[in-house]
This record gives C-alpha cells, sequence and structure tokens, in this order.
C-alpha cells in the first residue's frame, strides 16, 4: 500500500481526479476494514481536491451517522430524507447541490458550506453510506465531481 500521496498540481481537476482514483483504489486494495478505508478515502479526498470538507455519513438504525470525515466538526445524525444526505439516501441517487440556501431542507453543520455533492454507496441492493463533500465556494461541483466520485463509491462498495 502506498502511504505517501501523489497529488497533481494541475488546476484542471479531471487531471487531479485522474491521478487520484487509482490511488485510493491501491490505498484500499487489501485492506478490509470499513473505518480504516473510509478515513483514508476521507483524507485522501481533502488533501488532493481541497474540499472544505470531505466524509462519510453511515446508514444505522435509520438514521445516518457521522462517520470518518475532514474537516469542521459536523452534525452527528441526520434522519432518512432530511437535508442533502438524507435526499440522498432516500432517492437513491447522487445530489448536486449548487447553492445549499436554495435546497429546501438543507442542514447547515457549517455556514461557510456554499455548495456540495452527495454520493450513495450500495451494499446488497440498499444504500449503506453516503459521501458528503462540501465547498466554500458557490457552484464548484459539476458533472467531471460527479463521475469521478461515482468511481470512487463504486471502488468502496467493493469492501462494504
Ligand atoms: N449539509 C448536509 C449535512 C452534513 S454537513 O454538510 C457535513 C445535508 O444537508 O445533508
Amino acid at each position: 500500500m502506498a502511504e505517501e500521496l501523489i497529488i497533481a498540481t494541475t488546476a484542471d481537476k479531471q487531471e487531479r481526479y485522474d491521478t487520484l482514483v487509482p490511488q485510493i483504489e491501491a490505498l484500499v486494495t487489501g485492506e478490509k476494514d470499513v473505518v480504516a478505508n473510509l478515513s483514508n478515502i476521507a483524507a485522501a479526498l481533502k488533501q488532493t481536491m481541497d474540499f472544505f470538507w470531505a466524509g462519510f455519513y453511515m446508514v444505522r438504525d435509520n438514521q445516518l451517522v457521522l462517520g470518518p470525515f475532514q474537516g469542521p466538526i459536523a452534525c452527528t445524525r441526520i434522519d432518512f430524507g432530511k437535508g442533502v444526505c438524507g435526499t440522498s439516501w432516500k432517492e437513491q441517487k447522487t445530489i448536486l447541490v449548487p447553492n445549499v440556501d436554495e435546497f429546501p431542507g438543507h442542514i447547515a453543520c457549517s455556514s461557510a458550506s456554499k455548495s456540495e455533492i452527495v454520493l450513495p454507496a450500495f451494499k446488497d441492493g440498499q444504500v449503506a453510506l453516503v459521501l458528503d463533500v462540501d465547498s466554500d465556494k458557490l457552484n464548484d461541483f459539476d458533472t467531471t465531481d460527479q463521475r469521478a466520485l461515482e468511481q470512487v463509491m463504486r471502488l468502496i462498495e467493493k469492501f462494504l
């Protein structure tokens, strides 16, 4: 397992993801501990992409519970269908939010967060967790992020 992350210095985010995603695959290959792997993925995302907040909410007893993350402290529990995370869980799909103030029911863990993307990972056909990534800039996520982060979700599903 590589212990040092190679970070592309280019401003092109597709190139940064192209460098990052294979390293995430290498990081988790051969390790089956979910907390260890999610912790390293959150750190790798934050280090490479310089997101304001990147982390996981795990489905536990009909709620989402905060899991490994990088960034400021965050809300610990989110109900089914609530906020962006709970909506991604309920609708079982990626949700891109260009402006969090325009998303009905958005849960503001930090007032600095301006845009957001949330993606689900599945186990046995059910959502097992969501990845939440927040930016302190408006409209910071697009289909480039969605495609690359969905690749990361498929890697996560291999060890869930
Ligand atoms: N904004 C999220 C809550 C989690 S924090 O942003 C880390 C939501 O609306 O679900």
